[in-house]
């Protein structure tokens, strides 16, 4: 058994990079297996800020091997761009990286896709994504027809496909109402750029599939890194504001070509409180100057759009869900210090929805909108946090919020953090 897996728990952005950095230490290889370009993974090293899209987060240590499998969803000059600045910052990357032959191309009208249905998705139904393709190029996957993966751009018949895709994207597009977007859209050109794409990624290309079977058969020791967050699966997610792949623990497998019976442990990984970036129902959001607070505390700031957070507090109900959703073993709770901005602090244990207390995350998101959070209210700590290397060292109001936490998702808390360096991180050891 070698499998390590990292799990967001809430709704992206739970601080999963800075996880999978510090756990790369004991790791031979780093998988991305689901999401594309709308992740955003930041690992900070001293005075050093990475913020990572497609790269796995082992990148920064180099006895590491990092894996992009064919689950992923990938921009081609945006990964070429990403592997420019880190090589740019002396971060081996030529001999660290592999990449899937099956990785699915976020094509350019991919993006004008996206956009197009963005524009005209107005109020409460746009899900806000993050414009980087991901949906429409997970369409045309599922649709088979209209699909390029990486390693077609290897074959003789590229051209003839872009050219025929281009022609029926740039008709689709115009009747959504993106005649504008349809109009950038030119085969020639994009054969062209696509060729010279393939000859810089090829040296990368490989088939991950058997390379990761092979790592997993001889014991090597292997982390998942999930992106986006499980309220985010698609099937299991609060659809449709989710994105387009199982973001949850169940995707590990499917994405990567893993099967169940390699996965050791699963860690959990989430907020003290909770954010979501884009549309769709959130119990807990707080509109108020304490969400404001923990914005700026937090620097709740979209990674890769720069949007401003939604802010609320921890969400008791959607996170044990998750957790079970996830087979999480073990809890990491991120941003601890955060918390020390407020007096007191709420946790979500219940919903009402129509009069009647819920603890069952709901499948509908119609139900979610009407869920009026019931909350229980714990004494903050109010003394800065940043500092603490221990566990047992935490102002005692902390680890009461931590062992609330853990008693209402059902899993012991192993990691604690308390900032966003490597140094600010604290593991218990577990009986
Ligand atoms: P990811 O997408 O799950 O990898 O998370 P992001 O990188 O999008 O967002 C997490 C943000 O929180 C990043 O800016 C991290 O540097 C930062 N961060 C990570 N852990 C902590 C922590 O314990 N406290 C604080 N204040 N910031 C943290
Ligand atoms: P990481 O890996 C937070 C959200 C978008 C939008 C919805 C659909 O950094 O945690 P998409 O572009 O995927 O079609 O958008 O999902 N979203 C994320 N939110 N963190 C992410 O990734 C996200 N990736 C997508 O804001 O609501
Ligand atoms: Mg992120």
């Amino acid at each position: 058994m070698s499998g390590l897996c990292v799990i967001g728990l809430q709704w992206g952005d739970e601080a999963k990079g800075k996880l999978v950095d510090l756990l790369t230490a004991e790791q031979e290889v780093v998988v991305r297996y689901q999401g594309g370009a709308n992740a955003g993974h930041t690992v900070v090293v001293g005075d050093k800020t990475y913020k990572l899209h497609h790269v796995p987060s082992g990148i920064l240590n180099p006895n590491v091997m990092n894996v992009i499998t064919g689950g992923v969803v990938l921009n081609p000059p945006t990964l070429l761009d990403e592997i420019a600045s880190l090589t740019a910052r002396d971060i081996r990357v030529a001999d660290n990286l592999k990449i899937s032959d099956r990785a699915h191309l976020v094509m350019p009208w991919h993006l004008a896709e996206d956009r197009a249905l963005d524009r005209a998705t107005p109020g409460d139904d746009n899900i806000g994504t993050t414009l980087r393709g991901i949906g429409p190029c997970y369409r045309d996957k599922v649709g088979r027809a209209h699909a390029i993966r990486m390693g077609d751009m290897f074959r003789g018949d590229f051209a003839d496909r872009v050219r025929s895709i281009c022609a029926v994207k740039r008709t689709l597009i115009t009747g959504m109402g993106g005649a504008d977007l349809a109009e950038t859209l030119d085969a020639e050109r994009i054969i062209e750029q696509y060729r010279a794409f393939a000859e810089q990624l090829r040296p990368l290309v490989d088939d991950t599939t058997h390379y990761l079977l092979d790592a997993v058969e001889q014991g090597r020791k292997v982390l998942f890194e999930g992106a986006q967050g499980a309220l985010l699966d698609i099937d299991h997610g609060t659809f449709p504001f989710v994105t387009s792949s199982n973001s949850s623990g169940l995707g590990v497998c499917a994405g990567s070509g893993v099967p169940p019976r390699w996965i050791d442990k699963v860690i959990g990984v989430a907020k003290c409180y909770s954010t979501r970036v884009g549309g769709g129902p959130f119990p807990t959001e707080l509109h108020d100057e304490i969400g404001q607070r923990i914005r700026d505390v937090g620097r709740e700031y979209g990674t890769t759009t720069g949007r401003p957070r939604r802010c609320g507090w921890f969400d008791a109900v959607a996170v044990r869900y998750t957790a079970r959703l996830s087979g999480v073993d073990t809890l990491a709770m991120m941003m601890l210090d955060v918390l020390s901005c407020v007096d007191e602090i709420k946790v979500c244990v219940a919903y009402d929805i129509d009069g009647q207390p819920v603890t069952r995350f709901p499948s509908h998101v119609d139900s979610l909108r009407r869920a009026k959070p019931i909350f229980e209210t714990l004494p903050g700590w109010n003394v800065d946090v940043t500092g603490i290397r221990n566990y047992d060292d935490l102002p005692s109001n902390a680890r009461s919020y931590l062992d609330r936490i853990s008693e209402l998702v059902g899993r012991p808390v192993e990691i604690v953090s308390v900032g966003p360096d490597r140094v600010q991180t604290m593991f218990r050891r577990l009986a």
